[in-house]
C-alpha cells in the first residue's frame, strides 16, 4: 500500500493538534513516558517537521543542532528530541520521508551529516538497527521507591518523597537493583534499557 503524504516546517499553530498526534504515539510505543501539555522548547536551533495526510498531521520529527543533553559526540550533530508516526500511517515510508528531510536541511543550512537518535522502546531500537544506524552507548532508566532511610533525609526538609527516577551505566545495574527498590511492576516506570545510536547521511 502507499499513500501521499507531505512534509513541511512545524508552525506555532499546529501546537494543539501536534500534541494530540504525540500523545496518540505514546500509546504504543515506550520511548516517553510522561504526557507533554505543551510543545517543549530548546535552547538551540531546531529542524522541526510534520507530516501530514489530507491535512492532518500524522508524524513528527524534532532535531536540535547540537544539543547541550550529551557530551560524548564529537563534532557537529542534530539530536532528534522528538519522532513518530501514528500507528494508522506506519509502514508507509513517512518515518524514513521525516528522517530524509531533517537530514536534506541539517546538510543544507547547518553543514551537518550527522544525527544522534536515542530510545527505550525496543521497536525503534531495531527500526534504528534496521535503517543502519550505528549504537554509540546505552545505559538504563528506572524508577526507585526511597527506602526509610532515604525519606527521613528528604522529610528533614518537608519533602515527603514517593518515588525517584534516575539512570545509571549497563555495568552497575545489577548492583543497583539490588542497592535500591526499583519500581518493576508499573508498565511505564519499570526499568527500561535505553540505547543511542549515530547516523551519518550523505
Ligand atoms: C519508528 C517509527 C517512527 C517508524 O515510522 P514508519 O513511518 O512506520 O517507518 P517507515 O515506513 O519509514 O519504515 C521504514 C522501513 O523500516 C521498516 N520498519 C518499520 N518499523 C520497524 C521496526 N519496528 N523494526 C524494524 N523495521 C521496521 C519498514 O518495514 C520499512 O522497511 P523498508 O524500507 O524495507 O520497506 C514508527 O514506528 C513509530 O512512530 N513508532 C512509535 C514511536 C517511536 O517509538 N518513536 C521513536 C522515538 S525514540
Amino acid at each position: 500500500m502507499s499513500i501521499e503524504f507531505s512534509i513541511r516546517e512545524y508552525s506555532a499553530s499546529d501546537e494543539k493538534e501536534w500534541l494530540d498526534l504525540h500523545a496518540a504515539i505514546m500509546v504504543d510505543s515506550y520511548a516517553w513516558w510522561i504526557v507533554i501539555h505543551q510543545k517543549p522548547e530548546y535552547k538551540s536551533e531546531v529542524v522541526d517537521l510534520v507530516a501530514e495526510v489530507d491535512g492532518n498531521l500524522v508524524g513528527l520529527i524534532t532535531v536540535e543542532i547540537n544539543s547541550e543533553v550529551i557530551d560524548i559526540v564529537e563534532g557537529e550533530y542534530g539530536f532528534v528530541w522528538e519522532f513518530g508516526v501514528h500507528r494508522e500511517y506506519r509502514g508507509l515510508g513517512i518515518g524514513k520521508g521525516l528522517i530524509k528531510r531533517a537530514h536534506e536541511i541539517l546538510n543544507n543550512k547547518y553543514v551537518i551529516n550527522k544525527s544522534i537518535w536515542y530510545s527505550q522502546d525496543e521497536k525503534a531500537q531495531k527500526y534504528y538497527e534496521k535503517l543502519g544506524m550505528k549504537e554509540i552507548e546505552r545505559h538504563w532508566q528506572f524508577s526507585v521507591l526511597p527506602d526509610e532511610k532515604h525519606k527521613e533525609i528528604l522529610k528533614e526538609d518537608g519533602f515527603d518523597c514517593w518515588e525517584m527516577r534516575g539512570s545509571c551505566s549497563v555495568k552497575d545495574f545489577e548492583k543497583i537493583k539490588k542497592k535500591y527498590n526499583l519500581i518493576e511492576d508499573d508498565d511505564a516506570l519499570k526499568p527500561r534499557l535505553c540505547i543511542g545510536y549515530e547516523l551519518e547521511y550523505d
